[in-house]
């Protein structure tokens, strides 16, 4: 993956938002760089920054919201210096294209689904009305809507959640975008539809060869489709790898909290592991480490100092003082050892691959 080439590289990024006179650092110093062509899953819980985050290769932050620091190179192009909605056409929504997967407020009640996906054709691809109805009745077929021809004249309200959701990945796609940006919301579509939502986006990805970053909270469901995965933990990626890496050797607390609470892994007899606690507040400056209040492995030195991002590997790295050499060697908890062994029987279960 390492040779690959960087489509986006974000370096340093810091977002603030001003609330009510007060300033809250949203997201505190992140660097990301973004294969051409890879999956990658952005997790973390509630409030950590994923959408915040990735806004910013859009310039879709709220008004109150501004980048104080860092860059975001797309296209030898630093975005953070995009001001004017002029500025980012052709670019949001053309090359990096956002799929809120809370279809209800991306698709128009009163306008058949045929119309909204051939309007972004017939402004991106400059086709004729005839074409661009060819062109979206092979779209919905491809996003899986049997019967597109005659469902061309439907209404939002005549398709079912998962439908609409296809239709919005269709009029994503309407544009061949070289980014795609899957953004979940916290009340999430049901685990398996997203499953399927995600291998749909797999699927075409090969058709349409663009760049995937998935937002979500729950790891379970990108465990089989994502290259690589981002962990987030207030404002920062706190441990970053190839899928398999952050799975079966994650070596942040966090990330084995967020593990060990997976319904999908309980133990038989064993309470599901919950993280007790809230994240720090964003208004004030973080001492230390951001997780060390809910860290049962914390040491002294997480509540006094930031830890750096330790290498584990080429392609694996992970904030936290465990991975320093004077740390004491900490085990992973139970829940989440043999992880390998059982997240293949996960993945038999819902019939996921990994492509
Ligand atoms: N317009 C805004 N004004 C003030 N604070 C904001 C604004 N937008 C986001 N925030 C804050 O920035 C932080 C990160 O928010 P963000 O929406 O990125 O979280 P998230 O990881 O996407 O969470 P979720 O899983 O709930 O979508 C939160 O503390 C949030 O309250
Ligand atoms: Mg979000």
């Amino acid at each position: 993956m390492s040779e690959r080439d960087v489509i986006l590289s974000a370096k340093d990024v810091e977002v603030q938002f001003q609330v009510r006179g007060r300033i809250l650092t949203a997201i505190r110093g992140i660097s990301l760089d973004i294969y051409e062509g890879e999956t990658i899953a952005i997790v973390g819980e509630s409030g950590s920054g994923k959408s915040v985050f990735t806004k910013t290769f859009t310039g879709m932050l709220e008004t109150n919201g501004q980048i104080s620091n860092g860059s975001v190179i797309f296209e030898g192009k630093d975005l953070t210096k995009l001001k004017k909605d002029q500025d980012w056409e052709g670019i949001r929504g053309a090359k990096i294209s956002t799929v809120f997967q809370d279809p209800m407020t991306s698709l128009n009640p009163v306008r058949t689904i045929g119309y909204q996906i051939a309007e972004v054709i017939i402004k991106h691809q400059k086709k004729s009305k005839d074409e661009a109805k060819k062109l979206a009745i092979k779209l919905m077929e491809e996003v899986g809507i049997s019967d597109a021809a005659n469902r061309y004249d439907e209404y939002p309200f005549q398709y079912s959640g998962g439908m609409r959701q296809r239709i919005v990945i269709a009029i994503a796609l309407a544009c061949h975008p070289k980014i795609l940006i899957c953004d979940e919301p916290t009340t999430a579509l049901d685990v398996t539809i997203q499953a399927q939502i995600l291998k749909l986006i797999k699927d075409l990805q090969k058709e349409y060869g663009y760049t995937t970053v998935y937002i979500t909270h729950d790891l379970g469901v990108v465990a089989n489709v994502a290259d690589r995965v981002a962990v987030m933990y207030a404002g920062q990626i706190v441990e970053i790898g190839k899928a398999e890496e952050v799975f079966y050797t994650p070596k942040h607390p966090y990330t084995w909290a967020l593990l060990s609470s997976l319904p999908q892994l309980g133990i038989k007899g064993e309470d599901l592991y919950a993280i007790t606690g809230t994240p720090p507040s964003l208004y004030d400056k973080v001492v230390g480490d951001a997780f060390a209040p809910r860290n049962p492995y914390a040491m002294q030195i997480d509540f006094e100092e930031e830890p750096p991002m330790f290498k584990v590997s080429d392609t694996h790295y992970a904030k936290t003082w465990l991975l320093d050499p004077r740390a004491p060697k900490a085990e992973p908890p139970k829940a989440i050892q043999n992880l390998h062994k059982r997240l293949l029987s996960i993945t038999d279960e819902r019939g996921d691959y990994r492509g």
